[in-house]
């Protein structure tokens, strides 16, 4: 019987991509693996229902692998995510959060009611309350990073944004945002590279004017921006992700720096 998501390799579907065809990986990633069973039943019952609802839009396997990798590899909670749709992320996010013991860890941020209802009662049933709070806002509201930080009890350590994908609100975001983020902290940005600027429904650029403006207005930040192949083949480029991302670590003042 096929294990966890080596399963999807056989399931039709845009959002299956990673796991299918002829050079698929054939074994399940640690973003799966870690999971306890039950955790993977929530799991695998989100992508059953998501299916039927035609639920599509979360990030996929490269990026929350790279998010995987700074949230558990370092610890952290304070996460800040702008742009939740069905849950995915979030509950991805939550299950790390979990096996860290890292409560009121992830502050997770639609403008969508109807899909913050949907993502809230995943979270409810994943038994996830404990560690991520569902807020129904604009992420580029003024008022959230103290409510944000309120929530943490702390700093917040790394803003992911993955929202409107147009240029003027990302900007927005990147204003509000980035002055929160405690130093040392990330900056992620999902659908930076050129063939995401398809995403900006204004026609303006998208994610990766935004980031590359804003990273010339902030050199001291120490950034990448990740491109995936040129078109949504995801099998051309090292990171399999055509949306790409960008990453960026707020510096540290001089004073305290090691
Ligand atoms: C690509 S989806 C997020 C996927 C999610 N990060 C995941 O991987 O599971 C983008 C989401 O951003 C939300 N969004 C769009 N504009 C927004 C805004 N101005 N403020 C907050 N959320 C917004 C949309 O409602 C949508 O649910």
């Amino acid at each position: 019987m096929p294990q966890r998501s080596l399963e999807f390799a056989q399931r039709e579907g845009r959002r299956y991509w990673w796991h299918g065809g002829q050079d698929g990986p054939g074994f399940v990633p640690p973003v799966y693996s870690f999971l306890t069973e039950d955790e993977w039943g929530i799991v695998n019952d989100w992508f059953d229902e998501t299916d039927r609802c035609d639920l599509i839009g979360e990030c996929q396997v490269p990026l929350i692998s790279l998010l995987q990798g700074l949230v558990m590899g370092n610890m952290v909670g304070g996460i800040v995510q702008a742009g939740h749709y069905a849950g995915y992320s979030t509950l991805m996010l939550g299950f790390m959060l979990r096996r860290m013991g890292r409560r009121h860890g992830l502050f997770t941020i639609d403008i969508d009611a109807s899909l913050c209802d949907y993502t809230r009662k995943w979270v409810e049933r994943a038994a996830l309350s404990d560690y991520v709070l569902v807020k129904c806002a604009d992420s580029s509201d003024p008022a959230l990073p103290d409510q944000a930080r309120e929530y943490f009890g702390g700093p917040v350590r790394i803003v992911f944004i993955d929202s409107s994908h147009t240029y003027e609100h990302t900007v927005r975001e990147l204003a509000l945002w980035c002055p929160v983020i405690t130093p040392s902290g990330f900056l992620v940005c999902h659908d930076s590279a050129p063939f995401a600027e398809i995403f900006d429904r204004t026609g303006k650029g998208g994610v990766r004017r935004a980031v590359t403006e804003w990273r010339q207005a902030n050199p001291a930040y120490e950034a990448i921006n990740i491109r995936g192949s040129a078109s949504h083949n995801h099998r051309e480029g090292v990171y399999q992700d055509g949306c790409g991302v960008f990453i960026a670590q707020k510096p540290v003042p001089a004073a305290n720096a090691s």
